[in-house]
């Protein structure tokens, strides 16, 4: 018996995989969190499918009326935002459900971090700057692992990625700084990135916490700190390897200038 986990994207409907859109419109059963969900991916599903809304569930709940489902022999699916590797609370899932002899396909979708990096035109891995990114949250009500402190974590220098942590930016910022980032560190926000209703906020983080309140974000936003969000990032000379004319790699030849 199998259930799939399907990653929806960041919101766009557009923006789920052509595998995840077949299985989504194949299944008789599709379960999804409507508070991260679009409503217009799910109306792609059967019009015959049952559909199950399962924000205001709890996971045994939930995880119930998948085996239900399952054993009866429906095709059940799992839409959830984004990736599910990233905060998509799925082991939890899988771990239940691989009891009751449930295996679990994941596909795969777009992380809000990458649509936010798309939305700010930004890549998040600039040559001689930093070659390396940070996916995390903020310590709020979920406690973050005593090695895990975005104090320690900001020593890299990198870019640094966090979800869920909209309501908390005082203490970023105050851990950004005492890490010994600059107030200049370019930050860049993106609240509901590729819904309608996606707003931008580049910051510093000397203006951070006052942007998000004058802007009203305090949920739904990805924030993106770091010197490769520095909106004047074009103006500087940056050059990858892969494409510097004297530089050979196995499908082309360096010429020597
Ligand atoms: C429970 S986590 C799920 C993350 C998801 N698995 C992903 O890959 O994007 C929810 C957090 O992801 C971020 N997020 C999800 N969708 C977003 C979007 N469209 N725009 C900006 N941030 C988003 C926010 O930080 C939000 O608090």
């Amino acid at each position: 018996m199998k259930l799939t986990i399907i990653g929806a994207g960041p919101g766009d409907p557009d923006l789920i995989t052509v595998k995840g859109l077949r299985l989504l419109q194949e299944a008789d059963v599709v379960l999804y969190a409507d508070s991260l969900v679009s409503e217009e991916l799910i109306n792609k599903s059967d019009p015959e499918a049952e559909i199950i809304k399962t924000a205001g569930m709890h996971l045994e709940e939930m995880v119930e009326l998948m085996v239900d489902r399952v054993t009866k022999g429906k095709k059940v699916v799992r839409v959830h935002t984004g990736d599910p590797a990233v905060y998509g609370a799925i082991m939890e899932q899988i771990s239940i459900l691989n009891k009751q002899d449930i295996t679990v396909e994941i596909i795969p979708g777009v992380s809000s971090v990458f649509a936010s990096a798309a939305a700010l035109g930004a890549e998040l891995t600039i040559p001689d700057l930093t070659q390396t990114v940070i996916l995390t949250r903020a310590e709020g009500r979920t406690p973050v692992p005593d090695k895990e402190k975005l104090k320690d974590l900001a020593q890299h220098n990198c870019t640094v990625a966090l979800f869920l942590s909209a309501t908390l930016t005082k203490k970023i910022v105050k851990e950004f700084l005492d890490a010994g980032w600059s107030k200049e560190t370019p930050v860049g926000v993106v609240y509901k990135a590729t819904w309608p209703d996606e707003k931008i906020v580049r910051s510093t983080l000397e203006t951070l916490d006052e942007d998000m309140r004058k802007n009203g974000i305090r949920k739904q936003a990805m924030i993106l700190a770091g010197w490769a969000l520095d909106p004047h990032i074009h103006d500087k000379d940056f050059r990858s390897k892969l494409y510097d004319k004297e530089f050979t790699h196995g499908f082309r030849k360096g010429v020597k200038s």
